[in-house]
């Protein structure tokens, strides 16, 4: 039997569209839109997601976005052309982005939609374009330097100090008493995005008290309400399940307990200590475990960085946050009622990852089995890096499995890393020891589970001149399979 996926037969999908393949089942998309728009209507407060398109880009797929009445994040003027040829309605358009072009202001103002300036040096960009086109343009203005530890991979951390986005918050109430500087603008509230795969509610509870904090001052500055707090996406994806994520952990420290005092070449088994062939990260690397900047000393009981599995992942995040509480004019409040004392702002968030992450899976040819240089497991693929992403924006570590014979097992699973098939040795599709059900033989097809958000697009190239992968998308009951 072959592993069916949103109903189909995988191989007959790769017999047909050829590999490596990315496909996207569009009925899981419109679920997790819906799920993140009934968490509003359940804790009683007025919201909108917006996907935000940058996860995955297909006109076919925001269209989902639309179809289902949610809004779009974009962070460009061609996202934007995407996200109105998809039929998302410029009343529900998030316009984002540092370093804007003209073109991309000219468009946003003339059609009305809401604009995160990056930084007050926008607001003057804005206000110009603006007054040009003899309109008040709404804007949201966008915040940094928060102090949130390390809640998630440097690279796609947005809110810290050391970011090139947003105003830091700390200079806001000083710059909210010279609004009236921007005649043309309407500041209508504030944004915050923390960053991606944020696994914890701690880090959005932060903010949201600090932008409420913000959003009070603003009544008694402007006069009036913030219209608008949108708190960005960062909604996460469990790759692995908790029991895999925490058995990684206990195996890094076990790797490096038993390897480290052993520098030299590993011992061999008959010494009864760690083969290489039982290492269970790429060059030992200790994943999130990391030296203390202080000592030097590795911090063995945090995992510092991105996370590949939360206990609330996706619209369960939001639910979260939406029944917690936040620090409030000195005073620990519930979210709902904080809400009311602020005039109730319409909140945005804008989900990518927890919207199309789950929705896709990438499939790819083995193409050999081997151990490499070092005695390590490898299973190398006919899909490079590039088109399946990198340590950006994507995490290493993900679930996979084989599309064909999936009732063939053997008595144990076979672990091993995996690379891909371009030039350089930076072509490892993982860094972590993953499972197959089998040991894999040339000709399977291999299967990475969850690759929805960013992984098939973000980095998409052509390196060694291979073509992109097609990637299709399945609608079963509204016009079956089709390649986007
Ligand atoms: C402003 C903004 N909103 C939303 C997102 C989406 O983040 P995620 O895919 O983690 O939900 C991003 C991602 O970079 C972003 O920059």
């Amino acid at each position: 039997m072959n592993l069916p996926w949103a109903g189909i037969d995988t191989v007959k999908l790769a017999g047909r569209f050829g590999l490596p393949l990315h496909l996207y089942d569009a009925r899981r998309i419109t679920d997790n839109l819906q799920a993140f728009q009934s968490v509003f209507q359940e804790a009683g407060i007025r919201g909108q997601a917006c996907y935000a398109v940058k996860a995955c880009g297909f006109p076919e797929i925001i269209g989902l976005a639309a179809r289902a009445g949610t809004g779009a994040d974009v962070a460009s003027e061609y996202e934007l052309a995407a996200a109105l040829e998809a039929g998302i309605t410029p009343e529900k358009l998030v316009i984002h982005g540092n370093a804007k072009s003209a073109a991309y202001f000219r468009q946003a103002v003339k059609l009305g939609a809401l604009i995160a300036a990056n930084h007050h040096t926008e607001l003057d960009r804005i206000e110009a374009e603006a007054a040009g086109q003899r309109k008040t343009a709404p804007v949201l203005l966008r915040l940094s330097g928060f102090d949130l530890g390390s809640v998630t991979a440097k690279g796609i951390f947005t809110a810290g100090h050391w970011c090139k986005f947003g105003e830091p918050v700390a200079r806001v109430p000083a710059l909210l008493s010279h609004i009236r500087q921007w005649p043309h603008i309407d500041l209508i509230g504030f944004h915050v995005h923390i960053g991606s795969q944020i696994t914890e509610v701690e880090p959005y509870l932060k903010v949201m008290g600090e932008m409420a904090e913000l959003a009070w001052l603003y009544r008694e500055i402007v006069g009036r309400p913030v219209g608008v707090l949108d708190l960005g996406g960062g909604f996460p994806v469990s790759y692995v399940d908790g029991r895999t994520w925490k058995s990684l952990q206990i195996k890094i420290r076990r790797q490096a307990r038993e390897i480290h005092p052993h520098p030299g070449p590993p011992p061999s088994r008959g010494r009864g200590i760690t083969l290489r062939s039982e290492y269970v990260t790429w060059e030992r690397m200790t994943g999130g475990f990391r030296p203390d900047p202080e000592t030097g000393k590795i911090d063995w009981q945090h995992w510092s960085g991105e996370k590949f599995y939360s206990a609330d992942p996706q619209e369960k995040l939001l639910a979260r946050l939406l029944n917690g509480k936040v620090l409030f004019q000195g005073k620990v409040e519930r979210v709902t009622k904080v809400w009311e004392w602020i005039g109730h702002p319409r909140l945005i968030v804008e989900p990518g990852r927890a919207i199309v992450g789950d929705a896709g899976i990438t499939l790819a040819r083995v193409v050999d089995v081997y151990p490499a240089a070092g005695g390590q497991p490898l299973v190398t693929l006919d899909l490079g890096i590039v088109n399946h992403g990198t340590g950006l924006v994507e995490p290493d570590l993900y679930s996979w499995t084989l599309a064909n014979d999936v009732d063939r097992k053997d008595r144990l699973p076979f672990r091993a890393f995996v690379a891909g098939r371009l030039c350089f040795s930076g072509d490892l599709l993982s860094r972590y020891r993953i499972s197959f059900p089998r040991k894999p033989a040339p000709g399977d097809i291999a299967v990475i589970e969850k690759t929805g958000a960013y992984a098939p697009t973000f980095f998409a190239s052509r390196a060694n001149g291979f073509p992109l992968p097609a990637t299709v998308l399945i609608s079963k009951g509204q016009g079956g399979i089709k390649m986007i």
